[in-house]
This record gives C-alpha cells, sequence and structure tokens, in this order.
C-alpha cells in the first residue's frame, strides 16, 4: 500500500486478532475467499434496484451475483425471499419495519435492559424513536423468557409486530410459542437472528420458519461472512420488504459485499458448517462449566447457545474487561437483566465461543480459556496476571493459527 500509515494499523490489527482470542460472541474471523471478494473492483458499481431492474447500465454480472446470492440464501434458511442488499443489521431491522408498521405503531420487542438490542426498541435509538415500542423480559427468578408473561403483555398492549430476539441471552427462543401468541393479537412476528444464524442452519436452534413472517440476520456472526445484513421473509411480503430496503431506506447495494454473503452462504451449505456449529454448542457449554467450577454465577445458570453472561456484579467489569484485553483475550463487558449498574460499567461480562470455535478449539482448549480467564477476573489486583495468562493465550493462539497466508 502507498498509505503506509494506513497499512502499518492494518497489519497491526491482523497480528492483535492473530496473537489473541475474541470471546466477543458477535465476533468472527470470516473465510479468506469471503475477504478477497469484500476487496475486489465490484465495490465501484452502482446498481440501485434488483436484478433485470436496475437504475444503473453496466450490471450484467452483478445482476448474476446477487441472484446466486439470494438463491443460496433462499435455499439456505428454508425461505420463499430473500433480500441481501441490507448493509448491517440495523439495517435489515429499519427495513423490516418500514416494511411492516407506519410510525408511531405499537411493536413488542425483548428489553434491552435484559439482553435485548439496540434497534429492538431503545429509546436512543430509531427504532424507539420511530415506534411505539413495549418489552418483554425475563423471569426474575429463572432469568429466561417466560411465554406466558410474553402473552399477558401482548393481550394487554396488542401490537402490530412481535420481535422475537436477543443479543445477550444464552437461552433457545420459542419461534413456535411466539407465533401463537401473535396470531392471538394478530400481529406480525418476525425473528432477529443476527447471534443464532448459524446454528439455525445447522439445527442447533429451532428455525423461525414457518412460525414467523420476516426474520433479519447479521451475516458476520456465528454465520462467518462479511459485515452485513439479510432480510428473509414470506413470498406475499417480498414486494413491500424489497421496497423498504430500496429505495426505502438504502441506496445503492454493496455488490462486494453480496458477492461475500453468496460466497458465506456457500460455505454455510457444506457438511462441515453444521459439525462447525455443533462445535460452538459444545465449546459454549464447556465454557459455562468451567466457569461455574470456578465459582461464579451465570445468568440463567448456564447456555443452550453459543454464549454466556457472567454475573460479576462484584466485580469492576471495565477493569476486568481491560485486563483481558492485555491479556490478548477479547471480551465484552454488558449489562445483567435489570442491573443496578450504569451501561459503561455494568456488572456483566458475555463470552462466546464461535470465534475460538473457527480456529479449531475443543472443549479441553474451550475449558483452559475459561479458567485464564477466571483467573484475570480473581487477580486483577497482580500487576503482572495480564502478562502471565498472555503467554498461555499467545501460545494456543499459535496452536490454532488464523489467516497464516496473511502474514
Ligand atoms: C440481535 C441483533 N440484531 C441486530 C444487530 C445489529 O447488527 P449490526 O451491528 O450489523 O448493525 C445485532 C448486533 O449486535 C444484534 O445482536
Amino acid at each position: 500500500m502507498k498509505d503506509e500509515q494506513i497499512q502499518k494499523l492494518i497489519e497491526q490489527e491482523i497480528k492483535c486478532q492473530q496473537n489473541g482470542l475474541s470471546l466477543i460472541p458477535s465476533e468472527n474471523y470470516a473465510s479468506k475467499e469471503t475477504l478477497l471478494a469484500m476487496g475486489t473492483p465490484l465495490s465501484n458499481k452502482y446498481s440501485e434496484g434488483y436484478p433485470g431492474k436496475r437504475y444503473y447500465g453496466g450490471n450484467e454480472f452483478i445482476d448474476k451475483i446477487e441472484k446466486l446470492a439470494i438463491e443460496r440464501a433462499e435455499q439456505l434458511f428454508s425461505a420463499e425471499h430473500a433480500n441481501v442488499q441490507p448493509h448491517s443489521g440495523s439495517q435489515a431491522n429499519a427495513a423490516a419495519y418500514l416494511a411492516l408498521l407506519k410510525p408511531g405503531d405499537k411493536v413488542l420487542g425483548f428489553d434491552l435492559k435484559a439482553g435485548g438490542h439496540l434497534t429492538h426498541g431503545s429509546p436512543v435509538n430509531f427504532s424507539g424513536l420511530t415506534y411505539n415500542f413495549s418489552y418483554y423480559g425475563v423471569d426474575a427468578k429463572t432469568e429466561r423468557i417466560d411465554m406466558a408473561e410474553v402473552e399477558k403483555i401482548a393481550l394487554e398492549v396488542k401490537p402490530k409486530l412481535i420481535i422475537a430476539s436477543t443479543t445477550s441471552y444464552s437461552r433457545q427462543l420459542d419461534f413456535e410459542g411466539f407465533s401463537k401468541i401473535a396470531k392471538k393479537v394478530g400481529a406480525y412476528l418476525m425473528a432477529d437472528i443476527a447471534h443464532i444464524a448459524g446454528l439455525v442452519i445447522a439445527g442447533e436452534h429451532p428455525h423461525p420458519f414457518p412460525w414467523c413472517d420476516v426474520v433479519t440476520t447479521t451475516t458476520h456472526k456465528t454465520l462467518r461472512g462479511p459485515r452485513g445484513g439479510l432480510i428473509l421473509c414470506k413470498k406475499e411480503l417480498a414486494e413491500i420488504v424489497d421496497k423498504a430496503v430500496f429505495p426505502g431506506t438504502q441506496g445503492g447495494p454493496l455488490d462486494n459485499i453480496i458477492a461475500a454473503k453468496a460466497i458465506c452462504f456457500l460455505e454455510a451449505q457444506q457438511p462441515a458448517f453444521k459439525d462447525y456449529q455443533h462445535q460452538i454448542a459444545l465449546n459454549a457449554r464447556a465454557m459455562a462449566e468451567e466457569f461455574l467450577r470456578q465459582g461464579f454465577r451465570l445468568i440463567s445458570g448456564g447456555t443452550d447457545n453459543h454464549l454466556m453472561v457472567l454475573d460479576l456484579s462484584d466485580y469492576d467489569t471495565k477493569l476486568i474487561q481491560d485486563k483481558l484485553d492485555e491479556a490478548g483475550i477479547y471480551t465484552n463487558r454488558n449489562a445483567i437483566p435489570n442491573d443496578a449498574k450504569p451501561p459503561f460499567n455494568p456488572s456483566g461480562l458475555r463470552l462466546g465461543s464461535p470465534a475460538i470455535t473457527t480456529r479449531g478449539l475443543r472443549e479441553a482448549e474451550a475449558t483452559l480459556v475459561a479458567s485464564l480467564v477466571s483467573e484475570v477476573i480473581k487477580k486483577t489486583e497482580d500487576p503482572e496476571i495480564s502478562k502471565k495468562v498472555k503467554e498461555q493465550i499467545k501460545a494456543l493462539a499459535e496452536k490454532y493459527p488464523i489467516y497464516e497466508d496473511l502474514n
């Protein structure tokens, strides 16, 4: 690169990813093929519209790429229709809402304070500012979603849309149960499976179809593709969903990213992807068991998916995240249900297994990583703790390398 400053910083970031371990449940390592597609001149094209109906010329090959991506997405998710253009998970949600709702319409979503996402009605987000959100949370004792409570709130509120989705929740979602409630109150049902898309494809988590009208997701978390979004829906909603993406919420699609999405969908159709997702679940369980053995409390007592949330109410989670950073373990401090502490220094630490599983770590190594995290949490006052743990993390990272040919 001619721009040496940026080249150096990119190299440093790659080294950081190679030498450390990401336990951030929303992160993963996309394949080299996916990365290559993102860095192609496809990025130069303007192709507002859809295959066969573009507002710009010269889209012969772009049309073929987008059609392939759509076909693969529909196959992969057993969906009647796919829109592969959303730039991100948040953009996918914005378009889904625009398709189904008018400003001020009532929506029932999972409370941010219980583990929901900003785009599910946070008052500082476009969703909460535009639509009239009510929330369901988790049961105070079990810390799980209580479907009877969801039904009670739905009957009271009578929302036009119910959203089944979480971002910091370690249990499975009962899409069939949500569908029964939505039918009862005459609401659309949407699932945002941004976190669990890979698990869904592999049968490690219940499928949102045929229960949901619209399904949104990111393509970069458990799905392990490029950074991006995707909307899947029933055929009768195809037209309004497409219109809501373009011209409703976006201009020209990112054609390089759509090519990378097509590659990621093909990768996710391979038998090895199923094994990968199963291993994600096994590794998450192994980590959770180790944290329990170390005496920590996990929200809801464990995990059924790819992530877990440690209750560290008695600790300084910002300090812990910083100490773990120094040790080369990347984590995400997060609120716990009804957290008494502020979002910048909350009571929880959210950890997940997708990225370490991509590197090839299995249960024994996942257990070791959880024990090293535990050691850092318990010994933050030891000035040498991060340095000591860093050596072991580096050894693990070298044993399970990523992007070797980028060196
Ligand atoms: C459930 C859920 N939906 C949407 C998003 C937003 O995705 P993006 O960061 O691509 O906008 C996230 C991201 O963390 C998420 O967890």
